[in-house]
């Protein structure tokens, strides 16, 4: 709901408001953004606005009439360059009288029943109200759209807005956020999610005390060095508890989010397009779009404020067919073979993944041009006849045949020099012409500002994507920008590449998502390198990292759903040793881990052992029962010691839970599963999977209860092995939600004392998967 009293503004979703208002001096000031608050009239703003008499020690007063405004000290929804705001600006704009101060001050404002859309970036859908608030400078006929969107039931409001230049003069646009918050306080933590190729969402939380903090990325894609998701909290805040504001940029390119902490203690967060190394020359009668920020306020705790993130990426970023789907079981080809692929192979494989009861079957990389290794051949999409000697179809034909749905690898956006489409397109990439250039795994990337490479590259994808039944594409997008150059571009907007780039991406997007709405795009940028709301506008899933490890991934899993729904992060159940970290986890602990959100295995089928297939076998039969609440339910962070995880149905019938085990601590063995999100009142009936050991598990252990004494790895201990299983614990227990949630005794783990079906065989890297169902009577 958008309401205007007077000179203010409220905006308002089921629990929090946003409201700001006119100063007497005609800039925009923000007055609130947190719970909400009940607001009838123009009367009950006003404890809300700082009392300003005079303004502080040597600051700038904008105007003689009003000595109580600087807006140095000003709570503001624009900061500017020029007229006394010294902070991190909101727009920044070199006129051509080279000067860079700006005034921009209120014209109009209007409430819109439909949303005004984006020329050239998504944005999200189902919005219920919009508030456009024009300002103008009128010393340079500079004018500044604010767009502010409410999405009442998902807590969400979103800013963004679009410069207009009405000057005969060109200006140079140097920057223009897309939100700004000013608070009064700043007892702030400030949470940012960090890393690098296989080492994604590392979380950082830097308590704000001063200064100025920047979480922002220069790789040209949103980066696994930092993605656009940022958190801020109260020092306490729990993830039950508390306050917290999640924000989050619709956009892939350079992200910039900064937190400044002023002289006098206020604090004020913008976000939008990293203005590093980007300026936009606007001619008379142009305009520039920024992004649009997500933001979402929650009282309860960081789950509360994920559930809501979670459900608004569901519903109102992610688009299209497949949008509230359930996704496909899939086996990836690329760690099982990497480039190493044939037809032979890959039909064996799918055999394997038929019988196991998988339902897709994704060829990786390595199966077109002359792609041997990353050297050659990306920008030649067309089969490799060495590997696939029949055809792609007939690949797809025969996979089809075994009972599989048939996907593919594609990394569009680059090209190899080693490639018929560089030779023939030496101009079509990003690279400064004569200049040597870096390099990034052998490749280059095609230079998307150009419309005649868009038009290309939908021309080619649609034509491969046409050629058999794909139904599903794996996009991938494997290095960064270096020689920051598009030979399309004159060079007074070199500075735009980064920004057009996106732009071009955006559109190919568009014309190949619209072509083929059926099929299930998965983005991938070396893993988690782009992972952001942009691609989920138009791929409505992600592979979250190339770390398959499962104690890595419980990691990178768990951060990412502080911003993003299990419904977009992929994950696969890989082989051991670990091709990442050269880890053993056991398979169950890889499953248990990847089932929470969209699950993939990528591993050689045909070369695992009948009892690694049977237990895969029941686990992608667990998962068909559950897929729709591990991929689509509420899920909840509990406890990160133990990484006890719970995730549950729409109608709390259905509920599973996990716990982790890093590393054994000896005799802490009284380990406690704590659900969250049941009903109360309702009775359930907790269990897990009740399993076998291998004897071999307990190593020389044997000889505690063997009469003869066997030599570990000896043939006597194969045999053994073969007839003698150990029995796993059993949990079996019928109470109410209430008490589950409290937390549920576990058989005790094993601790040198003896082992039966009361202990559970609990080593480093161990864990359970819960089930809890509702039942209508008590047992
Ligand atoms: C990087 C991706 O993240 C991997 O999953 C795989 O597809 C390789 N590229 C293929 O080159």
């Amino acid at each position: 709901m958008i309401r205007q009293y007077d000179q203010c503004f409220v905006l308002e979703t089921a629990h929090s408001s946003y409201i700001l208002r006119i100063l007497p001096t005609k800039q925009l000031e923000h007055l609130y953004y947190g719970k909400k608050l009940t607001i009838t009239s123009c009367q009950d703003i006003v404890p809300l606005i700082e009392q300003h008499a005079f303004a502080p020690g040597n600051t700038n007063i904008y105007d003689e009439e009003h000595p109580e405004y600087s807006l140095e000290d000003m709570r503001l929804e624009v900061g500017t360059i020029g007229k006394g705001d010294i902070r991190v600006p909101f727009v920044e704009i070199i006129h051509d009288d080279g000067s860079s101060t700006n005034d921009f001050l209120y014209h109009d404002a209007k409430i819109n029943t439909t949303r005004t859309p984006i020329n050239t970036l998504p944005y999200a859908t189902n919005n219920q109200e919009e508030l456009e608030i024009t300002l103008v400078d009128e010393a340079y006929d500079v004018t500044l759209k604010l767009y502010y969107n409410v999405y009442d039931k998902y807590d969400m409001i979103t800013r963004r807005a679009v410069l207009i230049n009405n000057n005969k003069n060109a200006i140079r646009l140097n920057r223009l956020m897309s939100t700004q918050l000013d608070f009064s306080t700043h007892d702030f933590v400030l949470t940012t999610f960090n890393g690098s190729w296989t080492d994604e969402m590392n979380r950082h939380d830097y308590v704000v005390e001063s200064g100025l903090h920047i979480n922002a990325s220069f790789t040209g894609s949103s980066s696994s060095r930092a993605n656009p998701f940022v958190m801020l909290s109260n020092k306490h805040t729990s993830e039950d508890a508390g306050e917290v504001y999640g924000l989050n940029l619709i956009y892939s390119g350079n992200h910039y989010e900064a937190v400044e902490v002023s002289s006098y203690g206020k604090m004020r967060f913008v976000s939008g397009i990293n203005p590093q190394n980007f300026s936009f020359l606007l001619a008379q009668g142009e305009q520039f779009e920024s992004p649009e920020a997500v933001m979402c306020y929650s009282d309860r705790g960081f789950n509360d404020m994920s559930q809501h993130m979670h459900k608004f990426i569901n519903d109102c970023i992610v688009r299209g067919s497949w949008q509230h789907q359930e996704r496909p079981i899939l086996l990836n080809s690329w760690e099982a073979n990497y480039f190493k692929i044939n037809e032979q192979k890959l039909i064996k494989q799918a055999k394997a993944a038929k019988k196991v009861g998988i339902e897709l079957f994704v060829m990786d990389d390595g199966w077109f041009g002359k792609r041997d290794n990353d050297q050659s051949s990306l920008g030649d999409w067309q089969y490799d006849p060495k590997k696939l000697p029949h055809g792609l179809k007939h690949l797809v034909d025969k996979i089809n045949a075994i009972g599989l749905d048939f996907g593919i690898w594609v990394e569009p956006e680059m090209v190899n020099v080693d490639s018929n489409l560089y030779r023939s397109h030496p101009n079509w990439t990003i690279a400064i012409p004569g200049h040597g250039q870096s390099e990034g795994r052998h490749q280059r990337i095609l230079d998307l500002c150009n419309p005649e490479v868009v038009d290309y590259l939908t021309k080619v994808m649609s034509k491969l994507f046409e050629s058999a039944d794909i139904k599903y594409v794996k996009w991938d997008m494997n290095r960064t920008f270096s020689d920051i150059y598009s030979p399309y571009l004159p060079s007074d907007k070199q500075q735009e590449v980064f920004h057009r780039y996106i732009i071009g991406l955006y559109k190919l997007l568009d014309n190949l998502t619209k072509a083929f709405p059926d099929i299930l795009f998965e983005g991938c940028a070396s893993g988690g390198n782009r992972f952001d709301l942009g691609m989920l506008c138009f791929m409505p899933q992600i592979w979250a990292s190339d770390n398959t490890d499962a104690l890595c991934r419980a990691r990178i899993q768990k951060n990412y759903s502080y911003g993003y729904p299990l419904s977009v992060i992929s994950n696969h159940v890989s082989s051991t040793l670990n091709h990442q970290t050269l880890r053993t986890t056991p398979l169950n602990t890889r499953y248990n881990v990847a089932c929470f959100g969209i699950l993939g295995y990528e591993i050689n089928l045909a070369d695992l052992s009948n009892e690694a297939l049977e237990e895969i076998t029941k686990q992608i039969a667990a998962y068909k029962v559950h897929r729709k609440t591990f991929q689509f339910g509420t899920f909840y962070r509990v406890n990160q010691v133990l990484h006890n995880w719970c995730v549950v149905s729409d109608d709390q019938k259905d509920a599973m839970g996990m716990l982790l085990q890093e590393l054994v601590l000896p005799h802490h063995q009284y380990h406690q599963f704590i659900a969250r999100g049941l009903k109360e009142d309702s009775h359930y009936h907790f269990f897990n999977e009740a399993k076998q050991y291998n004897v071999k598990l307990f190593g020389d252990l044997i000889n505690t209860a063997s009469p003869v004494h066997i030599k570990q790895d000896s043939l006597a201990h194969q045999v053994v092995a073969k007839f003698v299983k150990m029995p796993g614990e059993v949990e079996d227990i019928h109470t109410t939600g209430s008490v589950l949630m409290q937390g549920v005794g576990l058989k005790q783990a094993f601790s040198a004392n003896g082992y039966n079906e009361n202990v559970r065989y609990f080593q480093d890297f161990a864990s359970r998967l819960y089930f809890i169902e509702e039942e209508s009577e008590m047992k």
